[in-house]
Parts: C-alpha cells; structure tokens; sequence
C-alpha cells in the first residue's frame, strides 16, 4: 500500500506578519484560489493516494483547523506533536505509525507549503518514485534544478549513474552558506533537495536506527501502542524527548543510499515573501498587490499584502523593492532582501505585545 505523510506543523516565520503562529501559512488561502496550501497539497496527492492512507503530522494547537480544511480525514489521521521538534521526529512517528498498519507500506513524505504549476507531471513523478521504492531498499528524494544561489534549500550532488531515470547522490548539503551554493549553483552538477521524499516503511527505519538511535531508542519505548487509540497518548509523553532536529540534517546527509529523481514540474517553495514575489511578479520589477487593490507612483519591485477581500486600497510611492503587509493587528515595511530578519522581528513583537 501507498501512504502519504503531509508534514504541516512550521510555523511559517519568514511569511509573518501574514503568517501567525496561531495560523500559519499552510493554512492559508496565498493564492486566492478558495484552497489553502494544505487543502491544495492534500488535493494533489489524493489523485494517487487513497483518502484513509494519509496521516497529517502537526502541532495539538492545529487540530480543529487541520480537521475544518481537510473534513475528508478521520481524526485518527492527524499525528499531535505537543511541540516542536523538526522534522526527523515528525517523519519518524509516522513511520511507526504507518509501519503498525503495514509493515510493507511505501510512502511518500511532503511538506504542506509548496506550489506545484503541472499537475500531470507532478502525479506521474510521484507514481514513478513509489514504483521504485517498492523494489529498491533506496531513500528516494525529487530533486529540482536550481535557478539561484538559494541557501535555504539542500543541495544534492549527483553521480553519472542511473537506474531507470533515478540518480545516485554523491552528497547532501543541507543549507550551504552563499559562497558555497554559488558554487554548487555554477558546477552544474547539484539539483535542490524539494524536501519530497519516497521510502519503503522498512528502508527509513533501518537509516533511523542507523544515523539517529536518539530518536529510534525514545520512540522503541511506546512500541505496540502504535496504531492504537491510545497512541496519541503514549507518544505525546515522550515526544519532548526527542532530538530536534530535521530529517536533512539527520538522515540525508549521512545515508549513503540516497538516490534522487530529477524533475521538472514548476515547483516552487513558498518559503519566504520573495519566494513569492519571484513567483507573482508579471515581469521584472513589477509590483505585485494580494487581497488589497493598489496604486504605485514611482515604485517598483515590491510586495503588498493586506488582511481583508480587496476591498481596500493602498498607494505607495517613491518606494522600492519593499514588503508591506498588514495582517492580524501588524504592519510590516521591510526591505526584501532583508527578509530573513523576518524571524527575528517576529521574536521582539512577540515579546512585546
Ligand atoms: N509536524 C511538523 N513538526 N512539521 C514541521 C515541523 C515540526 O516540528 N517543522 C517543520 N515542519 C513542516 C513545515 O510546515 C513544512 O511543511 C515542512 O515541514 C518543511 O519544513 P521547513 O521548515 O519549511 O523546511 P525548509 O524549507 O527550511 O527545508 C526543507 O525544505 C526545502 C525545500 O522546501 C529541507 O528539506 C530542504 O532540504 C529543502 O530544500
Ligand atoms: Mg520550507
């Protein structure tokens, strides 16, 4: 059987003041489309995966919203994390989870904050990497070519050898810093890790044993209550136990059975305000207005945003190259290319007000 794992419990910092912990930006509606970056990954995966084979890993606080968004799932779908630990003890509780139920099961893991432009490439990609998980004891990432020196993104090198479009992985960079994706981006010989990724139940447990026994050790604890009601349970009391930690840095990295799939589906990130102007924007330097109407005078390349349905008006001049939002009681004017301060500004308002 085919299982997906939605991993949906960041906190989207970078997108504030739009995205608030209390609704994060897998929750909401970016593109206006009517569906949020959950409900449009849930409704991508769900041309190949059954509705009863996803499990929704995220934070207790996101229950009701998660359950409200996506009514097709039964709550024992959803995997409550009482608190942030990353990744790697995200994706390993859904495998134990997943392992009680089918000890052959092949899955998919995703992130709920993607955009994905070809749906049909996307859908055959994704047969083709659980096709190949089923028969090769292999971690499988989809791996996309890079078009800037992006540090926020893994870095996987690859090797000449192939096996039916699958590539081996030489190395796995996890966040290099500008100097080096520069060169990674240069070589020519580097894809971005999407953070999708396709393993059979057994090949991620034994590289759980094997690169993180901290995690595999804690969750070995509550084994046999996986799959049982009283999982949710048994496994929140141990989960502050965890190392936090991501599944790039812990697993990826080290494994020396990665192999990724290049492919071409216009896939983007929606990580970052300029992730999503690069996205937005109708040619170089333009404007670009969401959810507000706007007039520009001597302005260009910047981003607005506001709470509300466009029924507002905002008039910008002699402003360039700027975030403005407004959302949920903030005002954020902040130079794009400072954005990854966005963190930080997020901390001192929290401690604030
Ligand atoms: N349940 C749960 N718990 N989900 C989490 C947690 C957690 O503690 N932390 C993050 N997530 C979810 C996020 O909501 C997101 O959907 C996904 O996991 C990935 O986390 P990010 O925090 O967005 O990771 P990243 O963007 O910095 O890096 C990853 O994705 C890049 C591509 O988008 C890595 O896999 C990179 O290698 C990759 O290039
Ligand atoms: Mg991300």
């Amino acid at each position: 059987d085919n299982y997906c794992v939605i991993m949906g419990g960041g906190v989207g910092s970078r997108f504030w003041p739009y995205s608030r912990e209390s609704k994060p930006k897998q929750f909401l509606d970016i593109f206006g489309t009517g569906r949020s970056l959950l409900q449009m990954t849930f409704d991508r995966f769900s041309k190949v995966i059954p509705k009863e084979n996803f499990v929704i890993v995220t934070n207790a606080t996101y229950r009701d919203l998660v359950l409200e968004q996506l009514p097709e799932l039964q709550p024992s779908q959803l995997l409550l994390e009482p608190m942030r630990r990353n990744t790697a003890p995200c994706i390993g509780w859904a495998t134990y989870h997943i392992q009680a139920k089918n000890p052959k099961a092949n899955i998919i893991v995703t992130p709920a904050d993607h955009l994905i432009l070809q749906e049909d490439v996307f859908e055959e990609a994704i047969k083709q990497a659980l096709a190949f998980v089923a028969q090769h004891p292999q971690l499988v990432t989809l791996g996309v070519r890079p078009s800037r020196p992006e540090t926020g993104y893994g870095y996987i090198q690859i090797t000449g050898e192939t096996e039916g479009g699958f590539v081996q992985v030489k190395t796995f960079t996890e966040k290099p810093n500008l100097e080096m994706a520069k060169v990674f981006l240069e070589s020519g010989e580097f894809l971005w890790n999407s953070g999708m990724f396709a393993w059979n139940v057994q090949t991620i447990l034994d590289a759980f044993h094997r690169y993180l026994p901290s995690l595999t050790s804690i969750l070995d604890e509550v084994n046999g209550h996986y799959a049982q009601s009283e999982e949710q349970q048994h496994v929140g009391a141990i989960f502050s136990q965890c190392p936090n930690i991501s599944i790039d840095y812990a697993v990826l990295e080290k494994a020396d059975n990665v192999m990724v799939l290049p492919v071409d589906f216009g896939w983007a990130d929606l990580g970052t305000w300029g992730s999503l102007y690069d996205l937005k924007k109708a040619e170089d330097k333009a404007n670009v207005a969401l959810h507000t109407e706007a007039l520009f005078y001597e302005a260009e390349g910047n981003i607005i945003s506001m709470d509300g349905e466009g029924d507002q008006l905002v008039v910008v001049q002699g402003i360039n190259d700027c975030i403005i939002s407004q959302s949920n009681g903030v005002l954020l004017i902040c130079k794009r290319g400072e954005e990854q301060r966005i963190k930080e500004f997020m901390a001192e308002a929290s401690l604030r007000f």
